[in-house]
């Protein structure tokens, strides 16, 4: 079986890898829209869209199912997309909630959401989570990570520096939705400042657990990746090269 993964730039890439690590798919064709990123920082029409046109790309490659590896398209896009494909999609935040839910049982977890300004915005994960009697939300838009990973600076200084100027007045939660798809590359900073005590919730292993309980399984003995971008898509590559072979 042929899935698209679609994201506006690397990000994406996170949930490529956990579909790597769980070979429920033979091929992977991964579109970047790399030419437009950041979408976080845009309005919802124009998210839908991006979301649109990508199924317009993804219509090259007879996909058996789409995986919208981007929160804030997720947000916004979803119904829109489906109305235009043939095949399924799906996107990254209901996974999320779902993981979420079967890991964190006390319902006065102190869950921090950190994600772009347009998911931040859209409120769906926290209206979802509230909907589940979780109550000790925290939801902050922390969007210059984006381009920071982009950038491929996933550690260091600047990184530090970016993390406490979001941060600092954050009291440590037990849990963290990394709810934008950039943000597992940048994971262990993350979780470094707030002393490794957070439990992480990542997009990627929240897909796989969602797509096995509806019915797919890890049936491949490996999944072959091509990469496709809208701009530099040997910048993309790079980026693909290394944090695909990191264990
Ligand atoms: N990786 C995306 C997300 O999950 C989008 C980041 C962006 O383009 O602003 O939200």
């Amino acid at each position: 079986m042929k899935v698209g993964v679609f994201d506006s730039g690397a990000g994406g890439l996170t949930v490529a890898k956990s579909l790597i690590e769980n070979p429920i798919f033979d091929e992977i064709i991964y579109y970047g829209d790399t030419a437009r990123v950041p979408y976080g920082t845009k309005d919802s029409n124009t998210i839908i869209r991006y979301g649109l046109e990508a199924i317009e790309f993804f219509n090259n490659f007879n996909v058996d199912a789409l995986i919208t590896a981007c929160n804030t398209v997720s947000a916004y896009a979803l119904d829109d997309m489906r109305t235009k494909a043939k095949y399924p999609i799906y996107g990254v935040i209901e996974p999320g909630i779902w993981a979420l839910s079967n890991k964190i049982e006390n319902k006065n977890a102190n869950i921090l959401i950190i994600a772009t300004r347009a998911t931040i915005d859209s409120k769906r994960y926290e209206n979802e989570l509230n909907s589940l009697g979780y109550n000790n939300i925290t939801s902050i838009q922390t969007g210059m990570l984006v381009p920071i990973v982009e950038e491929g600076i996933l550690e260091g200084k600047v990184l530090n520096e970016m993390l406490h100027y979001y941060f600092k007045d954050i009291k440590t939660p037990d849990v963290i939705i990394l709810g934008c798809t950039h943000f597992p590359l940048i994971s262990k900073p993350i979780s470094q400042y707030f002393n490794n005590h957070p439990t992480l919730i990542h997009s990627g292993e929240a897909i796989v657990e969602y797509l096995n309980m509806k019915g797919y399984k890890n049936s491949q003995n490996s999944s072959d990746i091509t990469i496709y971008a809208s701009d530099n898509v040997e910048g993309l590559r790079k980026i693909a090269k290394n944090w695909l072979q990191e264990k």
